[in-house]
């Protein structure tokens, strides 16, 4: 099983992503602009693999946002060992 921070949570290939990783089982931090919305957009996809759906605020264009979403990321992992997809770019980070 495999961990993964998305932005653009939210709505488009970004929420199709949060769909599919979880649907095989994976941790999905979801990244989003507003955690109200999200909450009602990504409720369904919570059942697909109960308790790891995790929603993260986040404006990429906001430095301040930027470093309390990795600190969030950060306390809810021992290990930090995530995937990122930022909208159509996947990356792979790793580090122990
Ligand atoms: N859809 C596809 O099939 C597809 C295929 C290949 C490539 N792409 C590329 O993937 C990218 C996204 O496409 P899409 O169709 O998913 O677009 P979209 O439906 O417009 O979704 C854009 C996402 O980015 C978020 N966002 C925008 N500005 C942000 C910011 N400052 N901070 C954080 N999040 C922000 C939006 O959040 P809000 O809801 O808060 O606005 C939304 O979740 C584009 O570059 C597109 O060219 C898409």
């Amino acid at each position: 099983m495999s961990t993964w921070f998305i932005t653009g949570a939210s709505r488009g290939i970004g929420q199709e992503f949060v769909r599919q990783l979880l649907g095989r089982g994976d941790t999905v931090f979801a990244a989003v602009r507003t955690l109200a919305s999200a909450k009602i957009q990504l409720q369904e996809y919570e059942k697909l693999s109960p308790g790891k759906l995790h929603l993260i605020q986040l404006d990429v264009s906001d430095m301040t946002s930027i470093s309390v979403a990795a600190q969030s990321v950060k306390q809810s992992l021992k290990v930090l060992k995530l995937n990122l997809i930022k909208v159509s770019v996947s990356t792979r980070y790793e580090t122990e």
